[in-house]
């Protein structure tokens, strides 16, 4: 018989990369996905498998769904990707944030507790829950955590409260802290594809300019197609532990910039590049970069992909499918 795994947010850039991963490892895959006008499916349709993985209507922040959705599936895996994820408007709409990456991630786990407790719980925590804090310059699973946005203090009560039902419930339920990971399938909003998206749109002469927010933050970027495989390995462990996934390396906006416009053959983006007050956070995370040392040894995790691959992939998408709109 099939495995079943239940994905929420399976229309966002892990959701649709983790659900091709299930396919592939011939799971029946299910995705809790929110009403709305436009559904994008958009994500899932790059991927090529729209059509093989099925929906059913829900919202985090409504637990009937969620009872609904796990009374009726009984899940083996539960993969909880669904949150408020972008961190800038997170100080504009805190309480929504916590409602759903918080408040929406205890009404996940209650109903597994009481419905279906077999079924094993994946957590998306983040980097962003260490915010400055760090030692000697890196984060591990030891370092203190210090979150310095709306979005980071919900995530963090989310990755308290996955730890609280292992711990007083034996559930198997576990949270990867992820560092960012980025793709051609990245929100437009992110600083890396909104960078991948402007280069490309100044190369073919339809965009003139690209307006940042704080050009020397530092980031452990890397692809998410090599971080879900993270996840899916997290919930087939003997025993249920929390792990860091990272790429072990750390580079700047900037850096980020050099890379992006340097693979279209422009060597200098200082004239197309504005700073623009309006994208400086009221608090900024100045510096992330894990160590994964733990995931390596027990989970035999590693990134395949590099920095330097992953802006030219990004790059490369945007052009294609810009170009291909002309
Ligand atoms: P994403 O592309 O922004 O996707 C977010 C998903 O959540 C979308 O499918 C969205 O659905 C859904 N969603 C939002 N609010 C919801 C609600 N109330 N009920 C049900 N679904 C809802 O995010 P991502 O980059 O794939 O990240 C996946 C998860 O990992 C997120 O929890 C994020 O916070 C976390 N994370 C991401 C990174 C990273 O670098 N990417 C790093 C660490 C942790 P719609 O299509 O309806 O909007
Ligand atoms: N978005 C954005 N837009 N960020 C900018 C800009 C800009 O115009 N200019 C500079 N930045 C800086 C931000 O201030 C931040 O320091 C860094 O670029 C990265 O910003 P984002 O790409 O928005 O990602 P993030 O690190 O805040 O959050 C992402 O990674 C987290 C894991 O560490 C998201 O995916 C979160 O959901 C995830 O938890």
């Amino acid at each position: 018989m099939k495995k079943i795994a239940l994905v929420t947010g399976i229309t966002g850039q892990d959701g649709a990369y983790l659900s091709k991963l299930l396919l592939e490892k011939d799971y029946d895959v299910y995705g809790i996905m929110r009403r709305t006008i436009n559904r994008s499916f958009e994500n899932l349709e790059t991927l090529g498998i729209y059509d093989q993985v099925n929906f059913i209507d829900g919202d985090l922040t409504d637990e009937c769904s969620l009872i609904n959705a796990i009374k009726t599936l009984r899940p083996h895996e539960v993969y909880n990707l669904a949150a408020q994820s972008f961190v800038g408007v997170s100080w504009d709409v805190p309480i929504l944030t916590a409602e759903v990456n918080a408040i929406g991630t205890l009404k996940l786990l209650n109903t597994i507790r009481y419905i279906h407790p077999t079924a094993r719980f994946y957590q998306a925590s983040t980097s962003e829950m260490f915010g400055n804090s760090h030692e000697n310059g890196l984060q591990t699973e030891e370092t203190p955590f210090h979150p310095r946005s709306p979005y980071a203090i919900a995530k963090l009560y989310a990755h308290w409260i996955t730890i609280n039902h292992r711990e007083s419930f034996g559930m198997y339920a576990v949270s990867g802290i992820l560092f960012n990971h980025e793709s051609p399938l990245r929100g437009r909003e992110f600083v890396t594809r909104k960078i991948t998206e402007g280069v490309a749109r100044i190369k073919l002469g339809i965009g003139t300019e690209i307006r940042l927010g704080n050009l020397d933050a530092k980031r452990d970027w890397g692809f998410a197609g090599d971080y879900v495989e993270a996840m899916w390995r997290m919930l087939q462990q003997a025993e249920p532990e929390d792990f860091l996934i990272s790429t072990g390396e750390t580079h700047t906006v900037r850096e980020f910039l050099d890379l992006a416009f340097a693979h279209v053959g422009i060597p200098d983006w200082n004239p197309y590049v504005k700073v623009d007050p309006q994208f400086m956070r009221p608090a900024d995370v100045f510096a992330l970069h894990g160590h994964s040392g733990k995931a390596k040894e027990k989970l035999g995790w590693e990134p395949k992909v590099h920095f330097e691959e992953l802006v030219k992939m990004m790059v490369d998408a945007d052009m294609k499918r810009l170009a291909k709109k002309m």
